[in-house]
């Protein structure tokens, strides 16, 4: 007798594919991550789609970003809200209304509430442009060169209430150099942001 193959029907094929996660993007400033995020997907290298980034502040570049990759954006001023947990239930609202699941902070410059951690559990992440837990909050830059460290860099963490605390996914290391200002680290660091966000998103979907 002959061997016989098989092959399963295509649905069956396609079903052993992993869905590709659905991303949404809070940013408040220029949009690089957002950028190098959406480019990693574009190359194949981070099987995901950014349904929608929401940002804070009408002036932000990220929307220029968000348009070059035809991605929806929402303006949510967080100026027009009463406090912090109606600023995170609206984000809730607009992650659901556009049928995201993992919520990723680049460059969103507001304290999150339990209101949007408790809604997305360990799926919040966010970077932050240091070696935590050195240097956590704002001017996390200035205050590495302040300091006079020789080395920072960047890390990719869960959002836990306290800011910049939460487990660790990537980190990486940027020399500090004799005659760095604040821009011209900041520059080196984002260069390694750009590279470990997109593979610290691909670690942490694989591992949930
Ligand atoms: C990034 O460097 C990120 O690490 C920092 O904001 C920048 C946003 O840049 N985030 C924080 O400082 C959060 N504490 P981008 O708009 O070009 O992505």
């Amino acid at each position: 007798m002959s061997d016989v193959l098989i092959s399963p029907p295509i649905s069956a094929r396609q079903s052993q594919v992993p869905a590709p996660i659905r991303l949404a993007v809070l940013a408040s400033g220029k949009g690089s991550n957002l950028a190098a995020i959406a480019s990693a997907i574009a190359r194949g290298d981070l099987n995901a789609t950014i349904q929608v980034v929401i940002y804070n502040n009408p002036e932000a570049g990220v929307v220029q970003k968000a348009a070059h990759y035809g991605i929806p954006t929402v303006l949510l001023n967080h100026r027009t809200f009463d406090s912090r947990e109606a600023l995170d239930q609206a984000i809730i609202d607009t992650v659901k209304a556009y049928q995201a699941d993992w919520v990723i902070m680049a460059g969103w410059m507001r304290r999150v509430t339990d209101v949007l951690i408790n809604a997305f559990p360990q799926r919040v992440l966010n970077i932050h442009p240091s070696l935590l837990p050195s240097f956590p909050g704002v001017r996390a830059v200035e205050q590495a060169l302040a300091a006079g460290t020789k080395i920072t860099g960047c890390t990719v963490h869960y959002v836990e209430l306290v800011v910049d605390s939460g487990p660790i996914i990537m980190q990486a290391a940027v020399p500090v150099l004799p005659d760095d200002t604040p821009a011209t680290l900041q520059a080196r660091i984002q260069v390694q942001e750009h590279q470990i966000y997109p593979a610290a998103i691909a670690i942490a979907a694989a591992t949930s």
